[in-house]
């Protein structure tokens, strides 16, 4: 097919769409694409993740399940786990899993594997965008020269655009956040910006796909670096007796040149603690070191210890040890109003505590069972509701995600010690005592 045969389709919405991954980021984009008039392909490996999605039961709040079915239903979308799909779609865009190996070095397998998949199954004409955040390079490196070898001199358009959404963020969305967008060349980068603005309110065209790939990870690193940077700032202002969250407010009353951000138990979730290894891992591949990208991972790491500590001093200033006390946490998800625990602090947290022999009780009401590796042996923990007896039999509860729809006011009732990593209720501070803060 000629490019401006694809270039109709595309116009015309008569392009099949195939989404390569139906997770966080895949799932959304088949929704996107469905409400704007296309015919969608989803593809995803794990059959167990295609029969969810066909029995409804999936958790990512940014999708209507019920939508996802009706799509279905209509024959407007097919979601499968066979290859074949490939064969039978106009535009391929990869969004799968981007993690690190055990030496915390970036895992590619799963986008090598999808690389396969296409060249062996898409036609050369087809236009593959790679949505999965990964270092520098990765589009060319990985996609465009796998997928054009000495043998098969034929899959020209390749682009790369990262997604940027923030899962729960009922403000932004995929259609209201700016799309970023990096071609292989100028006709890539004009298919890539055609299919995006079909959901996109607006697109920002790169001068090249590595370019678009770094600013993904700089957005995140800055994130990291700023989270670490004022936990780091807590940490100093406890030690000298200074409540770190008026101090916030004090600086955010400035108009230019502050941002605000929050102390709180850690990052998690699949980007913020993993994505700016990425780009360590590539700055050493050309000999340099970073610096900052290593320190904040390093202070945000270790905060669920901090966070364990401070659990720890608060009972023994009630002549308990954590041995044998009752901890009840308030949310196990790694942000608030979203059901992942993907590297949240808060299992890290709890797998601390029961490690020194706590007895745990949790709340989640997005999340209702955890599997925490306790000493190598695996504990399932089911969500417990928040009630005025099971509240007032806990020794302590440390609130470590602020999810909107929880009974804070039993919280704040019935606690002995409340731990408020979130700083949820510091304007209460000076009249509850048994309210604490990092
Ligand atoms: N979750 C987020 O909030 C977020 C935000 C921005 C960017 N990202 C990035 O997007 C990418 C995907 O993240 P996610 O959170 O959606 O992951 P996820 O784990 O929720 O979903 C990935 C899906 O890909 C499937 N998969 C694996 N290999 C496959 C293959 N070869 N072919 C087809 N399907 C395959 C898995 O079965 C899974 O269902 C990652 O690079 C991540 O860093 C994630």
């Amino acid at each position: 097919m000629k490019q401006k045969d694809i270039i109709k389709k595309i116009k015309n919405k008569k392009a099949t769409i195939c989404i390569m991954g139906l997770g966080y980021v895949g799932l959304p984009l088949v929704n996107a694409f469905c409400n704007a008039g296309f015919n969608v392909n989803g593809f995803d490996t794990s059959e167990d993740k295609i029969y969810q999605i066909k029995n409804s039961k999936t958790d990512i709040s940014e999708v209507s399940i019920k939508k996802i079915k009706k799509f279905i239903n209509n024959e407007r979308l097919n979601v499968k786990s066979d290859a074949k799909l490939l064969g039978v779609s106009d535009v391929i865009i990869i969004c799968v899993p981007t993690p690190l190996n055990d030496s915390f070095e970036p895992d590619m397998q799963y986008i090598n594997s999808c690389v396969a998949l296409i060249k062996e199954n898409a036609n050369s004409n087809t236009v593959v965008i790679l949505e999965s955040t990964s270092f520098p390079g990765t589009t060319k490196e990985l996609v465009f020269d796998k997928l054009n070898d000495k043998k098969r001199n034929s899959f020209q358009y390749i682009a790369y655009s990262p997604e940027r959404v923030d899962p729960g963020n009922k403000k932004f969305g995929i259609k209201n956040t700016p799309k970023v967008i990096g071609g292989m060349n100028k006709e890539s980068l004009k298919l890539a910006d055609m299919i995006y603005s079909h959901i996109c309110d607006e697109t920002i065209l790169m001068k090249s796909c590595e370019e678009a790939e770094m600013v993904k990870l700089v957005e995140n690193i800055y994130r990291q670096t700023n989270i670490a940077l004022v936990n780091e700032m807590m940490m100093i202002s406890d030690k000298l007796n200074i409540d770190i969250w008026n101090v916030i407010k004090g600086c955010s009353t400035k108009p230019f040149g502050y941002s605000k951000f929050l102390p709180g138990p850690g990052t998690g979730g699949h980007c913020i603690p993993l994505d700016p290894m990425y780009l360590s891992w590539k700055a050493k591949t050309k000999n340099y070191f970073s610096r900052f990208i290593d320190l904040s991972t390093d202070i945000n790491q270790n905060m669920p210890n901090y966070v364990f500590e401070k659990i720890s001093s608060h009972l023994n200033k009630s002549s308990k040890s954590i041995k044998n006390s009752n901890c009840f946490i308030v949310g196990v998800a790694y942000k608030k109003n979203v059901a992942d625990v993907r590297e949240s602090p808060s299992m890290k947290v709890i797998s601390l505590l029961l490690e020194a022999g706590a007895n745990i009780n949790y709340h989640d009401p997005y999340i209702s069972s955890i599997t925490i590796d306790n000493n190598r042996r695996l504990k399932k923990i089911n969500s417990t509701k928040i009630s005025k007896l099971n509240i007032n039999n806990s020794d302590i509860v440390v609130i470590l995600t602020d999810h909107d729809n929880i009974s804070w006011n039993t919280i704040l009732k019935n606690s002995k010690i409340i731990l408020d990593t979130k700083g949820l209720f510091h304007n209460k501070k000076d009249k509850q005592k048994n309210l604490h803060f990092l």
